[in-house]
């Protein structure tokens, strides 16, 4: 990829503030050549030393050009000079075109995309979630080892309908990490993130209703929309700043929609995080017109910066949030175990899930409160964040450097998934379909909203750690995207 002088994002001036001069001499640097893509940069404190500055003015510096891309974060490591094809690579552009509601009608390429998907010979650049290496297996499996021993009758009786005390009170006592008081009573357990969702929605919308969803927005939320039977009304959804909340509320007073489904924390695909400030207006705006909210945190753990985001719910006063969540992209994807903290719907919430499913699998429930009492949560997601900050980072770069000329990407501030835009409206789907029969999983765009507005991108996990496998997978993908460029012009 080509670099451009106008390519480099918001650039900083030089003769502003003190934090901006340093940021620029800091870029010229890079520039230069000084730092070489994934060198370490001066630590905050020799800079500080050196410059004779504050700690927060080496701090802003560095943060303003890691939103320009010149330079990563790895967390305790310090900061790392990014690639310049990294620095020439901008956001997606923010959509702002209102639709009127529509049905949707996703759920037959998205289970054609699912099943290919799901093949675990493919270099897993699709599918959202870690690779086991990263996540606690055999912590999990001595878990489950003892509470089969505990509890031998675990499979030969039901569970109650909102789930087991002792996974619920962990849940709560956790739920302090994302500001949220919660009490083992506010929860319902479920069968997973997306069982959450499905439920929250039917106790708030019923067939024929409006639902507002984030465009884009992860395609199991769209599902759950269609196989509602509602309608869906897209809210263009910033990629840095998430939601936008002025077409949010056009939404709510000209189509009144029953729920509003989004994702504060850690988006998908975008990997967006909406300050403290956003997510209290969000709340305070469906509070206003009576509207709920069902909140999508099953990412909110993976911020790529401390502390853990709050949740929307943690400024919820009038009881109109539903906190969807699960443990499937921190612990363990494949013990389906979810919960929703369902504020004022409670009481519909764990009727629907009666209806549902009934309960959720015992076993599961009890092996995850084993594995979230004591101090190893804590220290294992913090590890998680600051791991997977670098790993993203270095996809980014890969792609960067593979892609064609007027590729454009998220710099996401959570999560594992890179949204990618091929210029020049070419066909991600093309691009899947190409990878897949390269032996390469990817996400094409157009899952991602009811209306298709999303066909030119891809979306890319990086959810393994970058071995040469994958960053040879890579280039073939921005291979691909170049002829999917050429078949478009
Ligand atoms: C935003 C979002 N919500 C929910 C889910 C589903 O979570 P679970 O596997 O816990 O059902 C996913 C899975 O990828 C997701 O990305």
């Amino acid at each position: 990829m080509q670099i451009s002088r106008e390519a480099t994002g918001t650039e900083v001036e030089a003769s502003g503030p003190l934090y901006a001069r340093l940021a620029a001499d800091l870029r010229r640097q890079i520039q230069g050549g000084l730092f070489r893509p994934g060198d370490r940069l001066p630590s905050v404190r020799a800079l500080r030393r050196e410059r004779r500055v504050s700690v927060a003015t080496v701090v802003e510096a560095y943060l303003a050009l890691e939103a320009e891309g010149w330079v990563t974060a790895r967390e305790r490591s310090g900061f790392f000079a990014a690639s310049p094809a990294r620095a020439a690579t901008p956001p997606p552009e923010a959509q702002r075109r209102l639709l009127p509601p529509a049905i949707v009608d996703v759920s037959e390429v998205a289970i054609q995309v699912l099943r290919r998907s799901s093949d675990r010979g493919l270099v897993p650049l699709g599918c959202a979630s870690l690779h086991p290496s990263l996540l606690p297996v055999a912590r999990v499996n001595r878990a489950l080892r003892r509470a089969a021993a505990r509890e031998p009758l675990h499979g030969a009786v039901y569970d109650s309908v909102e789930g087991c005390v002792e996974l619920r009170r962990q849940i709560a006592r956790h739920a302090s990490l994302g500001g949220v008081a919660c009490d083992p009573e506010d929860l319902v357990i479920t069968s997973g993130g997306l069982e959450a969702v499905n439920i929250a929605l039917r106790a708030v919308a019923r067939p024929g209703d409006v639902v507002a969803v984030e465009s884009p927005t992860y395609f199991g939320i769209l599902q759950a929309v269609e196989w509602l039977g509602a309608r869906a009304v897209e809210v263009p959804a910033d990629p840095v700043e998430g939601i936008r909340l002025d077409l949010l509320e056009q939404v709510l007073r000209r189509h009144r929609p029953k729920a509003v489904v989004c994702m504060p924390t850690c988006h998908n695909p975008h990997g967006s995080v909406m300050t403290d400030v956003a997510k209290a207006a969000l709340v305070e705006l469906v509070a206003r017109h009576d509207v709920a909210l069902v909140e999508d945190d099953v990412y909110g753990e993976l911020a790529h910066r401390e502390p853990r985001p709050r949740t929307a719910k943690s400024f919820d006063r009038t009881g109109h949030v539903l906190l969807c969540s699960s443990f499937s992209k921190v612990i363990a994807p494949g013990l389906r175990v979810g919960w929703v903290d369902a504020g004022r719907y409670r009481a519909r919430v764990e009727v629907v899930k009666s209806v549902t499913s009934l309960v959720t699998a015992r076993l599961p429930q009890l092996a995850l409160a084993e594995t979230l009492d004591g101090g190893f949560y804590e220290r294992y997601t913090r590890r998680l964040r600051g791991l997977l900050a670098g790993q993203v980072a270095r996809y980014a770069e890969a792609v960067a450097a593979s892609f064609p000329d007027g590729t454009r990407m998220t710099r996401p501030a959570g999560g594992n998934l890179l949204w990618v835009q091929l210029p020049g409206g070419a066909d991600g789907s093309a691009v899947w379909r190409g990878a897949l029969a390269a032996g390469i999983g990817v996400m094409p765009g157009e899952i991602f909203s009811p209306g298709g507005r999303h066909r030119s991108f891809v979306r890319l996990s990086c959810g393994a750690p970058l071995d040469p496998e994958i960053e040879d997978a890579i280039g073939v993908v921005g291979r691909l995207a170049a002829e999917a460029v050429r078949a478009a012009s």
